[in-house]
């Protein structure tokens, strides 16, 4: 599938937080209770907001950012973070009242994560705070939301791309139930596993594929047009009303998976805007947050276009490879497949 294009200033927003990310390295992450001692503790810049306008920029898309960061040194660490990626930072607003918004965040010696949140300025975003950026959206072919700043600024900002034939990718993350007059915004809903089952109200830990597709395909029954379940190693699920797709993960060895689904979700885009096929933009995608995980922190970590390259021709050799050779055909699995 390839979508409509029309003419654009920017080619993606993102309406979002921006965070700095206070990283603790440990060899394994506490019981509550206990103490242990880590390795390092680092700031990075981060917030999936800012995250995945990073991602797209630096794969060369043309981005901009609307969020709120306080007037402080972790402010600035991000708008030079974004501003060096190329994104737009003018939709950023600074507010002198509150902090910026902080994670902190422990990794373990597997590369997983564990994030406490503290929102700070992107509490505070409130709806009226997008209406500058209305140009903005109308003429953007994306807009990324994600659900760190209040809800209703991402309903607003849904609902306007919405009328303005803007693709709307929504990250349900962090994860909570969402209303469906939101829901029927959604072009490309993107939960991962946890945040799938939290938005479908399941119980079991780890699904087979055939129930992520059964628990997707319930979801869509509440507006978004398709869901994109990101699975980790086991790749992603595109599931719509009518249709399945799998993209395969590229094995890759993790040091820090912080912040993948935020390279998926800003590669996603920019091949979206860039007019590639949907088959086009998943692969790309997974391949983005492959590289991702191979490096320490969030915006960091998001690889550009020849980092990308390099990591498809490195795998065109191998097992995962011709499965990505031939798109969309072998891509489009039949759900018999799915069963472990
Ligand atoms: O998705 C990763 C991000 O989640 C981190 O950068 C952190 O800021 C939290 O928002």
């Amino acid at each position: 599938m390839r979508h409509r294009t029309k003419n654009h200033s920017q080619e993606i927003v993102v309406v979002g937080s921006l965070n700095a990310d206070l990283v603790v390295t440990t060899p394994r992450f506490p019981a509550p209770g206990q103490t242990v001692v880590g390795q390092h503790v680092r700031v990075f810049p981060g917030g999936k907001g800012a995250n995945q306008a990073c991602a797209a920029a630096r794969l060369g898309a043309s981005v901009s950012m609307i969020g709120r960061i306080g007037r402080d040194a972790h402010g600035q660490l991000l708008l030079r973070s974004l501003a060096s990626a190329g994104a737009n930072v003018e939709g950023v607003q600074r507010d002198p009242r509150v902090p910026t918004g902080v994670a902190s965040i422990l990794t373990n010696a597997a590369g997983e994560n564990q994030i406490i949140i503290v929102p700070g300025a992107n509490g505070v975003l409130r709806p009226h705070h997008l209406r500058p950026a209305h140009r903005l959206i109308t003429s953007a072919r994306v807009l990324l939301l994600q659900l760190e700043i209040p809800l209703a600024v991402t309903a607003a900002a849904a609902q306007f791309a919405r009328r303005a034939g803007t693709l709307v990718v929504l990250d349900p993350a962090p994860a909570r139930r969402l209303p469906d007059r939101l829901l029927a915004c959604v072009d490309y809903l993107t939960p991962n596993e946890t945040e799938l089952a939290i938005l479908t109200g399941c119980t079991s830990r780890r699904c087979s594929l055939r129930e992520v597709e059964r628990l997707a395909r319930g979801l869509c029954r509440h507006g978004p047009k398709n869901v994109i379940v990101k699975l980790g190693g086991r790749g992603a699920l595109l599931v719509s009303p009518d249709r399945t797709r799998h993209w395969p993960a590229f094995p890759v060895k993790a040091v820090d998976t912080t912040a993948a689904g935020d390279a998926f979700n800003g590669a996603f885009a920019w091949a979206l805007a860039a007019g590639q096929s949907e088959a086009e933009a998943g692969r790309l995608a997974a391949a983005a947050a492959a590289c991702s995980v191979t490096h320490a922190g969030a915006q960091p970590s998001m690889p550009s276009m020849l980092e990308v390259q390099r990591l498809l021709r490195r795998f065109a050799r191998t097992s995962v490879g011709p499965r990505y050779q031939s798109l969309p055909e072998h891509l489009q699995l039949a759900s018999s497949q799915f069963a472990r």
